[in-house]
């Protein structure tokens, strides 16, 4: 027998835990194993919150619950979900910028070209990440949970904040340095305007400055194994095979402690004995069988759950109470 630690003795070895975070590839299960995680615990007496960081709304789905937008929704005892409405939340943002730049300039009326620029700003996807990893922040900075589970994005997002929290750091750096000089060369011009140069350019470092603090935030909690465990989805398919190779290679090089991996959507093979079951069936098992020595082979150590295909969609609190007993017993 192998000394596999499942994803319950995980947590019993380290019960410091607070942060919990499910990344994988699109579609393989992360909002299911996100939801069962949060259920075991929460029925374990322990206040959980389940987040989705992901733009679709799929907590709603798998919960059957509108909670898109609602803020912390309590959905069973000690367990509550949150799903945020990204795009309420940029067009905050858009009127904060607006009234940062009425501030900044003294102006009353936008002009119409930075408007437009503002608005365009708006469309891009990071914008989308940038709101997200907000709400992330500001429900960890509430402390109200004993365990905070993220259902991360599609894989890379998360270490993608990570390089964009060193880029920050270096920016940043430059500017207190070019704030510094401009200080020795005594600029008084524009001190003494007040609105121009140096005025502004504090404006700006104080901003960054909070955004490098935020970033730093989920940067340190990522890397903190004590605290924080990320989990990885993946199911006995090639593709996801070759997407967690990359994603722990590029954990590695991120110096991110990988907590384990979970498998997904394996199909059972006792079906293979089963004379009733069509050879297509049995064809998909033995495929799966093939790709799940490879994965005991390269992840092995790191298997900290195995979940079965089940024969319908994992929705409602019964589907996953399931799931969950499956992966904690
Ligand atoms: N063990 C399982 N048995 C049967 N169906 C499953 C299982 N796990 C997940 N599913 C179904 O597979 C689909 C994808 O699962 P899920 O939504 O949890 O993946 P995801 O990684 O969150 O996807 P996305 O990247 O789109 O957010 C869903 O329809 C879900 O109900
Ligand atoms: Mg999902």
């Amino acid at each position: 027998m192998s000394h596999r630690v499942s994803l319950k003795d995980y947590f019993l070895q380290n019960p410091n835990l607070k942060y919990i975070l499910f990344g994988g590839k699109g579609g393989l299960g992360k909002t299911t194993l996100s939801a069962a995680t949060a259920y075991w615990l929460a029925s374990q007496g322990r206040r959980v919150v389940v987040f989705s960081t992901d733009p679709q709304a799929s907590l709603t789905d798998i919960f059957e619950r509108n909670i898109f937008g609602k803020g912390e929704v309590e959905i069973a005892k000690n367990l509550y979900a949150l799903e945020i409405d990204a795009d309420k939340r940029i067009a905050e943002y858009q009127e904060e910028i607006r009234g940062k730049i009425r501030e900044m300039y003294g102006i009353e009326q936008i002009p119409e070209e930075i408007d437009d620029y503002i608005k365009s700003a708006a469309a891009e996807p990071a914008m989308a990440e940038s709101a997200t990893f907000d709400a992330m922040v500001e429900l960890m900075s509430g402390g109200n949970y004993d365990f905070y589970i993220f259902d991360m994005m599609p894989h890379g997002h998360a270490i993608r904040f990570l390089s964009m929290a060193e880029i920050l750091d270096t920016w940043v750096d430059k500017i207190v340095e070019t704030r510094k000089k401009a200080d020795e060369y005594g600029d008084v011009a524009s001190v003494l305007s007040g609105k121009g140069g140096l005025a502004q350019e504090d404006k700006m470092l104080e901003e960054l400055t909070f955004i490098r603090s935020r970033l730093n935030f989920v940067s340190e909690m990522i890397r903190d194994k004590d605290h924080t465990a990320f989990f990885y989805v993946l199911i006995p398919e090639s593709m996801p095979i070759l997407d967690t190779r990359k994603a722990l290679e590029m954990f590695r090089a991120f110096k991110i402690p990988l907590s384990g991996v979970v498998v997904n959507q394996i199909y059972p093979v006792e079906l293979l004995k089963d004379p009733t079951v069509p050879a297509y069936l049995k064809n998909r098992i033995s495929m799966q069988q093939k790709y799940m020595n490879t994965i005991w082979g390269e992840f092995g150590p790191l298997i900290r759950g195995l979940v079965p295909m089940l024969d319908r969609e994992p929705k409602g609190l019964e589907m996953i109470s399931k799931i969950s007993r499956i992966l904690f017993g």
